[in-house]
């Protein structure tokens, strides 16, 4: 049997590069060689236990790479085609995907949440040589030539996820927006809120490098949660914004949205928590304000990625800036270590197998 080297999860703090079955091309699948994954936060939830996997499975979940083998049924595509994959892989056929809702797709009859998160969830992900891609005829992107893995990498992931907070929010010509956290998901709703034609964008966060970040990618004012009250300045700059976008996942960044909109506004919540949310009595106006409150599971699938590579190849949004370190595979843990920690500047890292 043949095999490759990945980045298997064995337990809490235990993961690292095993030699591991190749997959092979079943109906309807595709087989794709990776040629540039990266890592995500919600890849270190895993390795820390706090967001629970099956120990053996492979992590990652934002593919690039070569078609390697196509299963029966799989139609249009050929042997070295380069393709993004989305992290979230809907099938396009089942009650969720014919609902609009492919992010939740694959329970059948049922509804249960994150149904089109499998990679490195419920099936092997992307941090390996070879990836077994399901439902291939929906989530095979071709990359056009003129785009490099590079450039397409950060779409799979953090810039569908972070564009979603502005496009389920709402974001209408001439809004004020803000978003609370500038990790790359947040930085990119700051750039998804300005594509969305907002007037003002106020962003948030602690972190210098991330606040300067921020301002690159499009933020008009950056504040400091460390030197201001966030919420208040918020309020002065605008009276209320018509969208806060949650980029983090804590009660205090969710409870601090709230506060910032104005009656009738969106809090559109991107964050994962890990426990209750509370909402307060006087932001959400005793339930009478007309509030909004959306959450959104990154959206995926092969025209999303089709969508968000014609907004790079058309020069509205460039990701690169956001790739600042590179890893080959077999140096994965080291990857994790600077991206964990939050070293050297770090905002995302590039892995090559
Ligand atoms: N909805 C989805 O589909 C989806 C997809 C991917 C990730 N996520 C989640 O999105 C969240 C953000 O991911 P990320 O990779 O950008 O995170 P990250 O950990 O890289 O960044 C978090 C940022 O929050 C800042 N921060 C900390 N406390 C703060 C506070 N009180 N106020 C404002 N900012 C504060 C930090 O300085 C940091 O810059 C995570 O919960 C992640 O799991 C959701
Ligand atoms: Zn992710
Ligand atoms: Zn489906």
């Amino acid at each position: 049997m043949k095999t490759m080297r990945a980045n298997v999860f064995r337990g809490v703090n235990e993961f690292g590069i095993e030699e591991v079955p190749r997959p092979r091309a079943t109906p309807g699948s595709a087989v794709i060689r990776i040629t540039l994954t990266t890592i995500c936060g919600t890849d270190l939830h895993i390795v820390r236990g706090e967001y629970p996997v099956k120990p053996g499975l492979v992590i990652g979940h934002e593919p690039v790479g070569v078609i390697e083998e196509i299963g029966p049924g799989v139609t249009g595509y050929k042997v070295g085609d380069r393709v993004l994959v989305g992290a979230i892989t809907p099938c396009g056929q089942c009650r969720a995907c014919l609902s609009g809702n492919q992010a939740q797709c694959g329970h059948g009859e049922g509804y249960l949440a994150i149904g089109g998160w499998c990679f490195g969830n419920t099936i092997n992900g992307a941090q390996a040589e070879y990836l077994l891609v399901p439902h291939a005829q929906a989530n095979l992107a071709k990359i056009p030539d003129d785009l490099t893995d590079e450039q397409v990498v950060l779409l799979a992931d953090i810039a569908s996820t972070g564009f979603s907070g502005a496009e389920s929010g709402g974001v209408k010509i001439g809004d004020t927006v803000v978003v609370f956290a500038q990790g790359p998901i947040g930085l990119c709703s700051t750039a998804g809120a300005k594509l969305m034609g907002a007037s003002l964008v106020i962003s948030v966060d602690g972190d210098d490098v991330r606040l300067a970040a921020s301002r690159r990618m499009g933020a008009d004012v950056v504040l400091d949660y460390r030197h201001c009250d966030p919420v208040a300045e918020v309020i002065k700059l605008t009276g209320g914004v018509d969208v806060a976008i949650e980029a983090l996942g804590i009660q205090q960044t969710f409870e601090n949205c709230l506060r910032c909109l104005r009656p009738g506004g969106t809090l559109s919540s991107l964050g994962v928590y890990s426990g209750k949310l509370q909402i307060p009595y006087q932001a959400i106006a005793a339930g009478l304000g007309d509030h909004r409150i959306v959450t959104t599971l990154c959206p995926g699938g092969k025209e999303r990625m089709r969508r968000l590579m014609n907004m790079v190849r058309g020069k509205r949004f460039d990701p690169t800036p956001l790739l600042t370190h590179s890893f080959p595979l077999d140096q994965i843990r080291e990857g994790y270590r600077v991206f964990g920690e939050r070293l050297d500047r770090v905002l995302k890292v590039a892995i090559r197998p």
